[in-house]
């Protein structure tokens, strides 16, 4: 299972020395939660936040993973895809043009994700699965960092899971992700896990991403 850090709860005033610490690490998907005060109740930072990331993921071959929790993210697809976004993912909750908005962000060149908040439906997503690179479960209500994991979440991803199959589309897992909840979410099919406050907390960033490592591995163990 590959570990995408969000940096919401990173320290803003050392960003770019806690990613690289990250990156360090063996990070290689840097999760970028972009929020209008609107579509959730918080404002987070916009594409210039990406644009300034953009030279940092290329020196370590790092992807930008964008997370829009903004309403008609139609309005500003080109503005993020400008700014280096890699993949853009927008809320299916969001927009009544998905598809449309799906196409938007191929055209630009750009991989293209669909997210779903704990309450809605997978039926939500079923119609576009063929033309996704990801679907993000979220496993928090969107809005904030450091919020408790939903486990009544898990047999969506299950769903979702068998649902994908051998198709290409990462199954990406978002809050409340941490040492005590990320095995389950492996194990329900998750393929990427979004981490905030988990990697951006108060240990070291590289104590932090050994020890979602370390429980991934002993969940692995047989017995
Ligand atoms: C929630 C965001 C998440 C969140 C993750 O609205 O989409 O990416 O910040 O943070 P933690 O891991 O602290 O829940
Ligand atoms: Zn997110």
């Amino acid at each position: 299972m590959r570990l995408a850090p969000s940096i919401l709860t990173a320290d803003f005033t050392r960003l770019g020395e806690q990613i690289a610490a990250a990156c360090d690490a063996g990070i290689d998907w840097i999760h970028l939660d972009v929020m209008d005060g609107r579509f959730v109740p918080n404002i987070s930072f916009g594409p210039l936040v990406v644009r300034s990331l953009r030279p940092l993921a290329d020196r370590y071959g790092a992807i930008l993973d964008t997370h829009l929790m903004i309403v008609e993210p139609e309005r500003y697809l080109a503005d993020f895809a400008a700014a280096g976004a890699d993949l853009i993912t927008i809320h299916a909750e969001a927009t009544p043009h998905v598809h449309r908005a799906i196409q938007m962000i191929h055209d630009l060149g750009k991989k293209a994700g669909v997210a779903i908040n704990p309450a809605t439906p997978l039926s939500m997503v079923e119609e576009v699965i063929d033309q996704v690179e990801l679907i993000l479960v979220m496993t928090v209500n969107p809005g904030f960092g450091g919020q408790a994991f939903i486990p009544t979440v898990l047999p969506k991803v299950q769903r979702l899971a068998t649902l994908v199959g051998e198709r290409p589309v990462e199954i990406m897992v978002d809050g409340g992700i941490n040492a005590a909840t990320i095995a389950s979410c492996a194990a329900a099919g998750a393929t990427v896990a979004v981490v905030g406050s988990a990697v951006f907390g108060s240990q070291p960033i590289p104590t932090a991403i050994a020890t979602l490592r370390a429980a991934l591995a002993e969940a692995h163990q047989p017995g």
